[in-house]
Order: C-alpha cells, then structure tokens, then sequence
C-alpha cells in the first residue's frame, strides 16, 4: 500500500457516542445498489460481491444503499427489502452474509481500525412507483398526507404523476405506529446480523422527509401542525430503534437529513427546531443532503442559491452544515455532494463545518480513492482530486423540462456501473 498522509484532520480517527470508532473522516455515503434477489428481496451474491471494492479502500466509514422496511412500499423493484411479517431466522443468514462480505477484505489489519459499516434504512413513502412493491398495482402509495409529487407544468409530468406514481393515500396512525415498529425491526435484524450500525433515510423526499416538509405534511394530529410536531415519527423512530439495538454494542443510529432552502421564510428557523429534537433523541451522527424527485438537488446542488463562500469550498451544502453547526455544538455532522479536492475536504473539516466528508459517486468511479489518492503520500495537493462525471441529459429530457428525469439519468448511470463493477 503508498504511504500513507496522517497531518491532515480528515485522516484523524473519530469516536462517536455509541463508541464505534471511525478510522478517518471520508464516508462512502449510501447509492442505491439495485442488487437485490428480485424474488426474495433479499441481498443477492452480486451485491455481496460489491462490498469488497469499498472493504479495502481505506475509507473511515461505508454506508450501504437504502434498503427498504417494507416489501409492499419500495423506491425500486431492486432495492432490498425486510419484510416484517417473515420470521428472522429465516432470512438472518443472507443479512450475515451481506455483513461478512464487508469484513473478509478488510484494509486494516487490525479489530480497531476496521471500516464500519451502515446500513441505510427507509421507506419511500409517495415516492414509490406502482409496481415497485408488493402491494396492488393500483394500490396508492401512502404518505403523511394525500399530496402528489409536483413534476412541473405539462402532458408529461401529467402522465408520470398519474400513471408511474399517482395520488398517495394519508396515513392512519395505526399505520404510523406499525412503521415505527417496522424501522426498528429492520435495525434489529441488521444488528443480529453484525453490522456495525444503521442510518435512517429522512432526506431526498421519502417517507419521513415528506413527515418534516410542510409542504407534503398537513396533518392536524400529533404527526402535523408545526415543525416540531412533524419531527415527531422522525423522533419515534430514533427511539424505537435505539430501543430495539440496545443490547448491541457500539451499535450506531446515524441520519441523513436535508439542507434547509434559505430562500424560503422560516425554512431554517424550522430545520434547526426539528434537527435539535432530532439530535436529542440520541443520534450519533447526522448526514446533511438535499433534494427530492421534485427538486434533485442532492446531485447538483441548490442552483443559482450557491455563496461565492460555498462555490469555493466545492460541497453544496456546507453553509447549511455551518449554521447547523452553532445550533447543534455537539453532534458530529457528515456533509455529502460535491466534494471534489483533498484540500477542499481537508478545509470543510479542519475549519470545523463538518466532521465526516460523504462522497457518493466518486466512490463508484474509485473504491479505493482514500488508499489510492486523498491518503496517498506520493499524490501532491494539486493532484489529489477525485474523478466526477457529469452525465447531462439528453436534448430531448431538457426540452421537457423535468430536472428528476435529467438527475434520474445521472443516477442510472452511476448505478449501471455498480452493476458491472459487482459483475467483475
Ligand atoms: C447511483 C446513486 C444512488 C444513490 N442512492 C442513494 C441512496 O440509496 N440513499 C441516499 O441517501 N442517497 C443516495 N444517493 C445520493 C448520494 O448518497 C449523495 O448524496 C449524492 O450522490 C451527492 O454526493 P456526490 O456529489 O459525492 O455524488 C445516490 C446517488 C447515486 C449517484
């Protein structure tokens, strides 16, 4: 292996609250495998055979692709899924699996300094296409209220809106209940099956994102009204799977949230009242994104909204993180999107903004890049770079004017090589 860079803040160890130790600051943030066993849900020998890219790329910590808590509401046919109503020996063995194919290749040689690994968890919520799940074909999909996903003006968005995803369905609390219930199932399978943590998906406009948007929450029960209510299934969530964990050692709660949009009154003020709620329920760390179907941000970040402050420091949403940062003194905060320099990465840590860099596709294009690059003594400063491909959309998908199908393609294609890099 090169030699590696220990001046830099990023490659400095992290210990957080639940006592797992980080080996360094870069995270492998979590991308959508596709990889499952499409009869089973289950993870597939091609998923497992993925891991071992990232396992020995010296990363501090990886973050899997969201897995699904719900057969019947799932973002893709191929996601994973952990259904509740299947007894968990039945299915333990192919989670364990998907665990030991992290640690067989491990970079670090010794217990202490190996990668951690998360697994993301989540439910879609409205952002669940019909035939995505088990449930109906034409069974809606469900959400804190009945709003549909705003794919903009014309036929098009109309078609997409009506046939792909329709109208959701608001949720009973009963329903509720039974998610809570079914994120800490989800955590505890994970938890017995040896993973290191979870990290629970409340950005890019799922389930439990819709519950803190305003926009999509108009609830009138405890679950709605104001911006602390609507953090409340965020909260019962934490709870319900910190409960279920406690008896797993350093077992980590993680969560990905979006950035607030300044431009929008109140946006912020109400971000922080949620996120303190949020922290207090006892993560150990939080991931800052942004985006959704309608707006998708997380790959190109807030357009025309970016401070000369943010454009030079590459990641979109780091002003979001340093204002959070004066809010939230205490918990360790990971600021995926955009990262792109050793010295950028270095700059977001050491002036304090963030504690952990996410990088997503990077880490497709180059497992290895903490080994090979951002660690590596024998690449300069000015080379130390990671390797971004832009895939623009075609003429015809800009005419249209739907940003989520332009990201959309983006995101296929990083998702197209994963694929072919389990395949090799
Ligand atoms: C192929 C692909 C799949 C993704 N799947 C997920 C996902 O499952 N969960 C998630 O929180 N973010 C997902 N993302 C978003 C990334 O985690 C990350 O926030 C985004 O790519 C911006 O970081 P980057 O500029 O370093 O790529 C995905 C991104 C890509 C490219």
């Amino acid at each position: 292996m090169a030699p590696s860079l220990t001046n830099l803040k990023i490659s400095r160890p992290l210990t957080l609250k639940s006592g797992l130790v980080l080996p360094n600051r870069l995270v492998k943030a979590a991308m959508a495998e596709w990889l499952c066993d499409f009869e089973t849900k289950l993870p597939s020998e091609r998923l497992n055979s993925l891991s071992k890219f990232w396992a020995k790329g010296g990363w501090g910590m990886l973050i899997t692709g969201n897995i699904e808590i719900d057969p019947r509401h799932m973002g893709s046919p191929d996601d994973v899924a952990i259904d509740p109503n299947q007894p968990i020996d039945d299915i333990l063995p192919y989670f364990t699996r998907w665990a030991e194919s992290f640690r067989g290749s491990s970079s670090f040689d010794d217990n202490e300094k190996r990668t951690p690994v998360l697994v993301q968890i989540n439910h879609p919520g409205r952002q669940s296409p019909r035939g995505a799940g088990s449930r109906g074909f034409f069974e809606q999909s469900v959400a804190p209220s009945a709003v549909p996903i705003n794919w903009g003006p014309g036929v098009l968005p109309w078609l997409i809106r009506t046939l792909v995803f329709g109208t959701p369905r608001e949720l009973l609390e009963s329903e509720i209940e039974e998610i809570v219930r079914n994120f800490a199932h989800s955590a505890r399978v994970l938890a017995e099956a040896g993973f290191d943590g979870v990290q629970i998906h409340a950005a890019h406009g799922y389930l439990l994102s819709q519950f803190l948007s305003k926009e999509t929450n108009l609830r009138g029960d405890k679950y709605g009204g104001n911006a602390e209510k609507r953090a409340t299934v965020v909260v019962e969530v934490i709870e319900a799977v910190k409960e279920a964990t406690r008896g797993f050692k350093g077992f980590t709660v993680g969560i990905k949230v979006n950035s607030a949009d300044f431009e929008r009154e109140g946006e912020m003020e109400d971000v922080v009242k949620q996120l303190k709620l949020i922290v207090e329920a006892g993560v150990d760390f939080v991931e800052v994104s942004g985006g959704t179907y309608e707006n998708p941000s997380m790959s190109y970040g807030l357009e025309g909204k970016k401070s000369e402050r943010t454009k030079a420091r590459e990641a979109f949403f780091l002003e979001f993180s340093s204002l959070a940062r004066r809010e939230l003194p205490e918990v360790p905060l990971m600021v995926t999107g955009g990262f792109t320099t050793r010295l950028g990465m270095e700059a977001a840590v050491a002036q304090g903004d963030c504690e952990l860099v996410g990088l997503g596709r990077p880490a497709v294009l180059n497992p290895t890049l903490p080994n090979n690059t951002i660690f590596n003594k024998e690449v300069k400063d000015e080379d130390a770079k990671v390797y971004r491909r832009k895939n623009e959309p075609s003429w015809l998908i800009r005419q249209l004017g739907i940003k989520a199908v332009g990201a959309g393609a983006d995101t296929t294609w990083y998702t197209k090589q994963l694929q072919n890099l389990a395949s090799s």
